[in-house]
């Protein structure tokens, strides 16, 4: 596992463009795992102003993203689709039709994980899996647990989740109670994995996930066993870690 301490959130999220920046240089036709959350936004305004300064070409780039609420179409505001939008694809020229984000609006929870685990499969795998970290370790929506989930699959959200999520909608019954998510086994497929991680409430989770036991209570913890991890993490997230 590869750590870059960075000063702030600034500076992550510059390297982490960077990093991204550098794959699309690599392999023009690169498939890139992505993730929403408040964390990755930095990292998506600097792939923006580097596309628009002419710098960046995403014409070859396909994507998909780690998961959806259940329920939410691309239109609603708190949809991830819609974040992806609104925060990279509107912006850039990445084609739509080769963005995939699981179909929230698909009520058969069987056929919309199988769909996206199919979309990643034709696409040929995933080369670069961004992904942010949650304070109790989760990635995606993968939740502490007793095992560590395989495949995308359907999740019912946790009351803390609800409870952590309920700021961005009018009312708390609209917080939808369930989402679709990659599983550990789709995330640790990609060939390559980049960890941004920015704050103090991150500390302990990041120190958990770098030095701890690997253990599904600590979903993050299965990063130690892939062979390409970089981590991008500002100083107050890494200042737990001895
Ligand atoms: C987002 C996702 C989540 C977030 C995590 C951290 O697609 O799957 O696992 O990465 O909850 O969220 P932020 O960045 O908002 O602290």
């Amino acid at each position: 596992m590869r750590i870059y301490k960075t000063k702030n959130y600034d500076e992550m999220s510059k390297k982490a463009a960077q990093i991204i920046a550098a794959q699309i240089e690599l392999k023009p036709e690169c498939v890139l795992g992505l993730a929403t959350g408040s964390t990755p936004v930095g990292t998506y305004q600097n792939l923006v102003k580097w596309y628009q300064e002419g710098s960046l070409d995403f014409s070859g780039v396909s994507s998909c993203n780690l998961d959806e609420y259940k329920g939410l179409s691309p239109e609603n505001e708190q949809s991830y689709r819609y974040f992806m939008n609104h925060n990279l694809f509107d912006h850039v020229n990445i084609d739509k039709e080769r963005t995939f984000v699981p179909n929230g609006l698909e009520e058969d929870s069987k056929q919309a994980c199988e769909m996206h685990e199919q979309a990643i499969r034709a696409l040929g795998g995933i080369d670069l899996q961004l992904l942010g970290l949650g304070r109790n370790g989760h990635i995606g929506f993968n939740e502490p647990a007793d095992h560590f989930p395989k495949e995308t699959h359907c999740v019912n959200l946790t009351e803390s989740t609800i409870q952590a999520n309920k700021r961005f909608f009018s009312d708390e019954s609209e917080v939808p109670r369930q989402a679709y998510t990659m599983g550990i086994g789709t995330i640790m497929n990609a060939a390559k994995i980049l960890v941004v991680v920015s704050g103090e409430d991150k500390a302990d989770a990041l120190c958990a996930m770098i030095s701890g036991p690997i253990t599904p209570d600590v979903p993050a913890s299965i990063l130690q066993l892939h062979p390409d991890v970089t981590v991008v993490a500002d100083e107050a997230a890494l200042s737990k870690l001895k």
